[in-house]
């Protein structure tokens, strides 16, 4: 039986002008609301005392209704613990209406959704879920985040809350996070930003989602890479845009077929540092190329740097907001890869002359990110906790993605291919011909190991068959156990 909040009162409405006695009035009350299933066996009920007061009536007509329900069986007191609906209520007693399944809903007539909506996938179609098993894509190290200082710093936050803290904060998020955000995009993104034009968000998904709103109408035209990221086109479909397929190669998006596919397109959607989902870090002259797009048509630039802080064979590469002279770009990032993905915080840099619009989205959105955790992390990453924790996880994870490699080459050979290994905490793995990826994720969901299919990821170009295998929460001594588990899944597929 789910807990019901103590002192929760149940709603029961009585009107002392009725003829009916109060007494009554409040017995079929309870007695309605539990055959309908309003109350459920086995949840608490209010006291006596708490009940009258709360219905501004003398406790004697709330008494005699518990009584009866209590004599009636309905009702159940345990010592010590007060008054319940009995865990053992007779079947007969209770309704057998329940909730509207699906075919009812159906039958009930028309249920019209925005065409956006319906054509969202389904999320039952997804195979598996992150924290699902070995190679999860989406994961970082989470027995490696040093949760005692994380803890101790709650813990002083949460010591140190004062009325002030009740309020409403600041929409764009506290000043002092994003004066600490910015020294830190200035320093390690070489991003070209004042605290002014950051917008603290729950993560990259909504700064997508408000990049969005501010920058498209229903029909513009975006550029997204093919394959690209599936939640960013998520955003973009339930924006009513127009999605346009661009491929990506081995120096990132192709701005030339961009430009070929649609000239005039509003925006496009990158990941420059470390394309989702092929890895690959867009070259020099495609950055140049794309800013120069961006500028001639009056176009934007929406940077996703998801996981940027990764590099293992060269040093982390700049922003391309950094590059930007013309303030084109806005600038996504999160907290999710580098420090935990249930954090729900990420930032936007905004082009200054947008902020004003981008804030009055966000604010229509949920008027602000809450204050607590921003503290938390200033203090996080003001005390270097931050730096040094990207420091450690960069070791572990080359180390992890040294051994995923050599166990892949190993138990698979030459025939299946890593693609955009250098970066981030993921690559893909291309499947020879007969494989089929989607198949393959579903049987290595069985396996327990949590493996993304490539091809979901197309939208126009021929979709190529892969595997998305992350490298962030698998232990070095758990990986060729791994690999040979989905070499056997491989084999009978
Ligand atoms: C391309 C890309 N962007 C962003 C994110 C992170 O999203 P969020 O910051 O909303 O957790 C992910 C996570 O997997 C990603 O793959």
């Amino acid at each position: 039986v789910k807990k019901v909040p103590r002192g929760t009162l149940p709603l029961v409405a009585v009107d002392r002008k009725a003829p009916k006695p109060l007494h009554k009035q409040i017995y079929d009350a309870y007695r309605t609301a539990i055959v309908s299933r309003g109350l459920r066996p086995g949840q608490q009920l209010p006291s006596t005392r708490a009940l009258a007061t709360e219905l501004g009536v003398s406790r004697i007509p709330v008494l005699n209704a518990y009584e009866q329900l209590i004599a009636e069986g309905y009702f159940e007191t345990r010592l010590g613990a007060g008054t319940f609906v009995s865990s053992s209520l007779p079947d007969q007693l209770i309704s057998s209406e329940r909730r509207p399944d699906r075919a009812n809903a159906i039958r009930s007539g028309p249920r019209l959704l925005s065409r956006r909506c319906a054509s969202l996938p389904n999320w039952n179609g997804f195979p598996s879920f992150p924290g699902a098993g070995a190679f999860s894509s989406s994961e970082p190290a989470y027995d490696h985040f040093p949760l005692h200082v994380w803890s101790n710093l709650v813990a002083r936050h949460s010591r140190k809350l004062r009325v002030e803290s009740l309020h409403y904060g600041n929409p764009m998020g506290s000043l002092a996070f994003r004066e600490t955000i910015a020294t830190y995009l200035r320093t390690s993104r070489a991003a070209r930003c004042e605290a002014d034009q950051i917008i603290v968000v729950s993560g990259s998904q909504q700064a997508l989602d408000i990049s969005a709103r501010a920058l498209l109408d229903p029909g513009s035209p975006v550029w997204v890479e093919d394959p690209g990221y599936i939640f960013a086109k998520q955003v973009l479909t339930t924006a009513g845009a127009r999605l346009v397929p661009v491929a990506v190669d081995n120096e990132g998006l192709d701005v030339a077929a961009g430009i070929k596919q649609c000239r005039q397109a509003r925006a496009a959607f990158v990941t420059p540092s470390h394309q989702y989902p092929l890895g690959v870090t867009m070259s020099a002259s495609r950055r140049l190329q794309l800013l120069e797009w961006a500028q001639s048509l009056g176009s934007w630039i929406v940077e996703d740097d998801y996981d940027s802080e990764y590099r293992y064979e060269s040093m982390p590469i700049a922003s391309l907001q950094g590059l930007d002279r013309h303030a084109r770009v806005i600038y996504i990032g999160t907290f999710s890869k580098v420090l935990f993905s249930s954090l729900r915080l990420g930032y936007m840099v905004v082009p200054p002359d947008l902020v004003d619009r981008f804030s009055s989205v966000r604010l229509s959105m949920d008027l602000g990110p809450p204050d607590m955790y921003q503290a938390v992390l200033t203090d996080f990453i003001s005390e270097g906790h931050f730096a040094r924790h990207i420091r450690r996880m960069r070791l572990l994870y080359a180390e992890r993605r040294s051994a995923l490699v050599a166990s892949l080459h190993k138990e698979l050979g030459p025939r299946f291919e890593v693609l955009g290994g250098q970066a981030g905490m993921h690559f893909a793995v291309t499947l020879p011909p007969g494989f089929h990826d989607q198949e393959i994720t579903v049987k290595a969901a069985r396996q327990n190991l949590c493996v993304w299919p490539l091809s979901p990821a197309y939208l126009g170009n021929k979709p190529r068959q892969g595997l998305l295998l992350g490298f962030g929460n698998t232990a070095v001594e758990d990986i060729p156990a791994n690999v040979r588990k989905l070499r056997d899944v491989l084999s009978s597929a």
